[in-house]
């Protein structure tokens, strides 16, 4: 007899306050999951059915999260924004669940995810796929695609996109799509998908200069990709005061996606969601611009 989702393991959902956290988390209380929402404040989570709230809980207080996690049996891990120590945030999120009891751990890694990945922030999501391999904890990696709102959030006030993209394809995907993957194998308490790395992708690899277009008739603004030289790309930014940290997370993610290391669509996410996945110009979700991280 099929357990009816009441009756299911308690679920924790971290980054609860934010775009994917959120959209998790609103899954799972419509499939009737109890489950635990995690935030730094508690005061931003949303109010779901069958969820209870709980934090202030940093990742790296390793009390806080065990006393927020007490209680679940998955949990679901979100990364946290790049720190420098992401590694030992994670680390520590996932020690204190393994303390509390949690089972199974499902891990928000990113495309391309690789020791040596051209992309900047990709790497410490490597590292935590390693630390994770290790843990002796049941655990599902999740590499998230290149997000399909974040050329709308790179824009200028002109919804120009500027950067050394070339020719190189991505395959952007939707924060739902990503959302309901991981919801799916939440909710699915076999052992199949135990040690498995995801890579969950959009239908279509495309590139830069295909699928701005696309955005900009999505959205009925004028957003245009322009590209730049590597040399335009640093000495725009540098007048601009941008840090050297953000220079180089965003000159390399251009490169990552210029060098072909994005270029892959993977049926993970009709073959967990049973949808299709959502092409860019149906995202449904346009960040402002100016408002990339
Ligand atoms: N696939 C992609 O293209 C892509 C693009 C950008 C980012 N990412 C990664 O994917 C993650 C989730 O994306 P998103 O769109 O949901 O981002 P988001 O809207 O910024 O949400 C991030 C969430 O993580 C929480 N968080 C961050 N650091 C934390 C920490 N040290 N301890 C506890 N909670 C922490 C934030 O909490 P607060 O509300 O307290 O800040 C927020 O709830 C990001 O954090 C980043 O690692 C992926």
């Amino acid at each position: 007899m099929a357990i009816a989702a009441k009756d299911r393991g308690t679920v924790a959902v971290t980054g609860a306050t934010g775009a994917l956290g959120s959209r998790i988390a609103a899954r799972l209380a419509d499939g009737g999951v109890p489950q635990l929402l995690i935030g730094r404040d508690p005061s931003r989570l949303p109010e779901l059915p069958f969820a209870e709230k709980r934090g202030p809980a940093a990742y790296d207080d390793a009390a806080a999260m065990r006393s927020a996690l007490d209680g679940a049996s998955t949990l679901v891990l979100i990364s946290s924004h790049p720190t420098g120590k992401r590694l030992e945030e994670h680390a520590s999120a996932v020690q204190a669940g393994m303390d509390v009891g949690v089972g199974r751990v499902l891990y928000v890694s990113l495309i391309g995810a690789a020791a040596t990945a051209t992309y900047r922030n990709a790497r410490d999501h490597w590292l935590t796929e390693q630390y994770l391999a290790g843990a002796g904890v049941r655990h599902t990696v999740f590499r998230a695609g290149f997000y399909a709102s974040t050329p709308a959030a790179l824009a200028d006030e002109e919804f120009t996109i500027r950067g050394p993209g070339g020719d190189g394809r991505v395959a952007f995907t939707t924060h739902d799509d990503i959302a309901a993957t991981i919801t799916g194998v939440a909710t699915d308490e076999s052992t199949e998908h135990d040690g498995a790395v995801l890579e969950v992708t959009g239908p279509e690899s495309l590139t830069l200069a295909e699928a701005v277009p696309r955005i900009a008739e999505a959205t009925g603004k004028p957003y245009r990709y322009e590209p730049e030289t590597l040399p335009e790309a640093f000495a725009r930014r540098w007048r601009l005061g941008i840090s050297g940290t953000q220079i180089e997370a965003w000159i390399s993610w251009y490169q990552a996606i210029a060098g072909g290391e994005l270029d892959k669509v993977t049926d993970v996410v009709p073959r967990i969601t049973g949808s299709p996945a959502t092409p860019i110009r149906e995202a449904g979700w346009w960040p402002a611009p100016k408002t990339a991280r």
